[in-house]
């Protein structure tokens, strides 16, 4: 049994902050806008249209019944949207049952739930982890899971479902939804915006829950990491962000820590840059340092940098597809058991300009390239150590340089990974605060019988008494994507958008960290306090919507 720690008992005892509007559950209504152009995939979903909260008539709820899922990887606040779905249920009936189905949507499906009381969840408020129920990344996919969905929801008798999850789980929660509705199925679908990675953004979805506490907790250890360099002056950290294909996460810890270089994805493919040419940018900052008897310094590289890299993004799409799950080729694979076979046979499927670059990989690398993929078919970013492959070829390239007489300096590399330490941790004020308000909106929608939607609280930046509630439709929220080697209907994945005043504030900023030491050091995330060290934003988020 967990034994709680001074600090987690004191947070079990916080009363997060509701935003008015969720503070009479009875009266909450919805007003909802003209939805835009019909979509053929979803007939029944399509004629939704965006929803924002108003008060309306307090009316009397009927018990309801609702079952909850956390999908995918851990993000800080997911016990507190539990919470705020249980706390607003019992305040519409307190007859109202909550179940949390186990381990993701594998627990929707074959029926595994416990029930959540009071007694349960108390330990858990404003707690990291998603430990309370579990996740998983299943997929609903083929007609037997759909029916399965349908049956736990029938057998249960549940009002609505809610989706706590990324793009792919919110993907699943519009079929779900749109499937519902075909059935004549009384549940309802609700997604909420979670994932650490902050690539769940689209119009009213300023941020998924949990961002701003990972990139806190990173951010405290670049600063403490970046101290070190600065009083050892022997170091140089590569350090590898969490955060799969997008650098939003990146992105904010730089602004929050001032490291000496930050690799941007999004730019990277911008600009077309090739392995090489990342390398030389690395290599040249190394060298100028050292020109002025600096031989250390910090280095940030996104976890999924080198699907952006155009040599090595090329190469992964090809493995990706050559590998697709259940393809003939990947069951021979998983028959091989050295990884040098493994090596030779997956060469015999590439072509000229994939196995030339396939060549150029350390074996460590290329072993990393052919590993197990995750249900949607992705090479497990995560997985792949970016941080040793940079530093192993920066390496290479300042031996030569030092042959040549262009390099004097010293250089010890430390290669360090941001990554699962911030999916669990103690969320932060901000997070704290933002997913209570969003399970209660869960509910709120539930109440009113809306179906297909994602929960939306914007004007984020600002006090919570200035944040607006409302809700998207999901399926307006859907494009075509390639996804193991087809054509899928997925939730757009946001990117940084290097037009954005956030990226615009790095570009400002950066060359002046390059041979300057500008760190920054953060902290630790503060739970007690003045506001202004303790409720913070997202300095992204704030750069993005602080005007709205
Ligand atoms: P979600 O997209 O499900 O929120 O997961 C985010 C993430 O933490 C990524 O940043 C990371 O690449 C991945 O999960 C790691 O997955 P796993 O838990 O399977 O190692």
């Amino acid at each position: 049994m967990l034994q709680l720690s001074p600090l987690q008992k004191a947070r079990t005892h916080y009363v997060p902050q509701v935003l008015e509007i969720l503070q009479e559950m009875e009266q909450l209504d919805f007003v909802e806008s003209a939805p835009p152009e019909p979509l053929e995939l979803f007939p029944n979903l399509s004629p939704f249209g965006s929803l924002m909260a108003k008060r309306g008539k307090a009316l009397n709820f009927q018990p309801l019944q609702i079952g909850v899922v956390l999908s995918g990887g851990q993000a800080p606040g997911g016990h507190n949207v539990i919470g705020g779905l249980f706390d607003a249920m019992r305040i519409l009936n307190v007859e109202s049952r909550l179940v949390g189905f186990l381990g993701g949507l594998a627990g929707l499906l074959k029926n595994k739930a416990i029930e959540i009381t009071e007694d349960v969840l108390q330990s858990y408020r404003n707690q990291g982890g998603f430990d309370l129920i579990g996740s998983g990344r299943t997929k609903v996919e083929t007609v037997e899971q759909f029916q399965d969905a349908l049956q736990t929801s029938q057998v249960l008798n549940l009002d609505g479902l809610v989706i706590i999850g990324g793009d792919d789980s919110n993907t699943n929660a519009c079929f779900l939804a749109e499937y519902f509705l075909q059935k004549g199925s009384k549940t309802c679908v609700i997604g909420v915006p979670k994932t650490i990675d902050n690539d769940l953004q689209d119009g009213q979805v300023e941020i998924s829950f949990g961002f701003d506490t990972a990139c806190r907790i990173y951010s405290e250890t670049i600063g403490n990491v970046a101290r070190d360099a600065l009083s050892a002056k022997k170091y140089y950290f590569f350090i590898k962000l969490m955060g799969r294909v997008s650098s939003h996460i990146a992105l904010e810890c730089a602004l929050q820590t001032k490291p000496n270089l930050a690799l941007i994805g999004e730019e990277i493919q911008a600009r077309g840059k090739k392995l090489s040419q990342v390398v030389d940018e690395i290599v040249n900052l190394i060298i100028e340092r050292a020109k002025v008897g600096k031989d250390w310094g910090v280095i940030l590289i996104p976890e999924g940098v080198i699907e952006y890299i155009a040599d090595l993004k090329s190469l992964i799409k090809k493995i990706n597809k050559v590998l697709a799950t259940g393809s003939p080729i990947t069951s021979k694979l998983e028959t091989l058991s050295q990884i040098q076979e493994k090596v030779s046979f997956i060469r015999s499927h590439l072509d000229k300009d994939a196995l030339e670059t396939f060549d150029l990989l350390p074996l460590l690398i290329q072993e990393e390239l052919l590993l197990e993929r995750d249900p949607h078919g992705n090479v497990q970013l995560s997985q792949i150590e970016t941080e040793r492959l940079l530093i192993s070829i920066c390496e290479n390239q300042l031996r030569e340089k030092a042959k040549k007489g262009e390099y004097k300096g010293k250089f010890a590399a430390v290669p360090l990974f941001c990554g699962y330490e911030g999916r669990s941790a103690m969320p932060s004020f901000f997070d704290t605060n933002y997913c209570y308000n969003l399970g209660r909106l869960a509910t709120g929608l539930i109440a009113r019988k809306k179906t297909g939607y994602i929960t939306t609280i914007s004007n984020l930046a600002k006090e919570v008494w200035r944040w607006r509630a409302g809700a998207t439709p999901l399926a307006h929220m859907m494009h075509y994507e390639e996804r193991e080697g087809k054509s899928k209907a997925v939730i757009k994945k946001a990117f940084v958008d290097l037009k954005g005043a956030a990226f615009h504030a790095f570009v400002q900023q950066r060359e002046g960290w390059r041979l300057d030491d500008c760190y920054s050091q953060p902290g630790p995330i503060q739970f007690f306090g003045p506001e202004e060290f303790s409720d913070l934003r997202p300095i992204t988020l704030t750069l993005l919507h602080g005007n709205d």
